[in-house]
């Protein structure tokens, strides 16, 4: 079967790379030239009053040259090592130096210069605004494909962000091989990216600004669940997801639907815990009595052991405390397989700003 998540020969890959970079580094002056302004959606979730301000203290040069499609800020993120796969201008890499604190560090991978240009422009900008002695973020040329030849190391990083760009990448195995290999075991990768409910045709595929918004190489988000698993990772969970607005290219679409979705996956220890009792127990910044994973603070919860793993060996074990259940205990549903395109239908039909129109 053909699909976008398919090997593309060298040749390919290259020029999809040049017609990439052409697109964000010369064609794209300002966020408001994308053509399905998927940047400027809001989903009706709420950002937490933290992140908020972080994103107001980044320089509107920077924000100005946001091109990412959803919220890639998770939780617990002080004294954390960060990397994110195509930092673009470097709003998230901004927002987070702040979150992290003058302990964590974030590093910015990206492949077209102009961007990192602009970036790298702003690094003591930022550095003075959140009153740190010297800079907790660099900006780094290579390829989120080839992250060794960028000199980065095996086992390095915390979390794992990337904000509209594997939707980009020809080759999403290697990029999400190369993100298990440089992730500390228990490490996250939290990325929102493009995905679609049908397959993309090779007319849509060639055309280098559908390739550019995103939709020529968006997965059937059902895709990203074998691609997972092949990698290693956990099942993927659905943070949150919205429509895009496909309308000035429903001609060639035809009746694909597009969707911009945030997920995370974790790099499992290689031992599984046994399914456990959970509690959280509170501490974490915006999530005073429970966390997006439904713990509610003093109640034990059953949890399958994939779930225990990932609490156990992220950098969420210190917030839970986790023990093992007794045998007769039945465990939540381990995280459901969820339809994006009709969870953000669902939640555009609660909430009439679930798609691009609203702004
Ligand atoms: C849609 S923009 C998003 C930029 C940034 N994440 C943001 O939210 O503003 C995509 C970015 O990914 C970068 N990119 C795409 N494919 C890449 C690759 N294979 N390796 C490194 N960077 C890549 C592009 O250069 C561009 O800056």
């Amino acid at each position: 079967m053909s699909c976008a998540g398919s090997k593309k020969s060298p040749g390919d890959v290259t020029s999809v790379q040049e017609n990439v970079k052409q697109y964000y580094g010369k064609d794209l002056q300002t966020k408001d030239d994308c053509q399905t302004g998927i940047n400027c959606l809001k989903d009706g979730t709420p950002t937490p009053k933290h992140v908020q301000q972080a994103f107001a203290d980044v320089h509107e040069d920077v924000t100005l040259k946001y091109y990412g499609c959803g919220p890639v800020i998770p939780e617990a993120l002080e004294n954390c090592n960060v990397l994110d796969l195509g930092s673009g201008s470097g709003r998230d890499c901004f927002a987070l130096s702040k979150l992290i604190g003058p302990s964590g560090h974030v590093v910015g991978v990206d492949m077209t210069e102009e961007q990192l240009e602009i970036a790298r422009k702003y690094v003591d900008y930022h550095t003075k605004k959140f009153g740190y002695s010297q800079p907790n973020v660099d900006f780094v040329f290579g390829y989120i494909e080839k992250l060794g030849d960028a000199g980065i190391r095996d086992n390095t990083f915390d979390l794992i962000i990337s904000n509209c760009v594997i939707c980009l990448c020809p080759d999403k195995s290697a990029v999400l091989r190369e993100a298990y290999r440089v992730l500390k075991v228990g490490g996250e990768l939290y990325f929102s990216d493009m995905y679609t409910d049908s397959l993309v045709s090779e007319a849509v595929r060639n055309d280098p600004v559908l390739w550019g918004e995103g939709m020529g190489g968006a997965l059937r988000w059902e895709e990203l669940y074998q691609l997972a698993r092949d990698v290693g990772f956990s099942q993927p969970r659905l943070v949150t997801a919205k429509l895009a607005d496909t309308s000035k290219f429903s001609d060639v679409l035809g009746g694909a639907k597009f969707v911009s979705v945030t997920y995370r996956l974790f790099k499992l220890p290689a031992t599984l815990r046994p399914v456990s009792l959970v509690s959280y127990t509170g501490g974490i910044l915006g999530s005073p009595d429970k966390l997006q994973f439904d713990h509610a603070k003093d109640a034990e919860v059953v949890t399958d052991g994939e779930l225990a793993s990932v609490l156990s060996s992220s950098r969420f074990s210190k917030f839970f405390r986790i023990n093992d259940a007794p045998a007769s205990a039945v465990p939540q549903t381990p995280a459901p397989k969820v339809d994006p395109v009709r969870y953000a239908e669902e939640k555009n039909r609660l909430s009439p700003c679930g798609t691009v129109n609203c702004g």
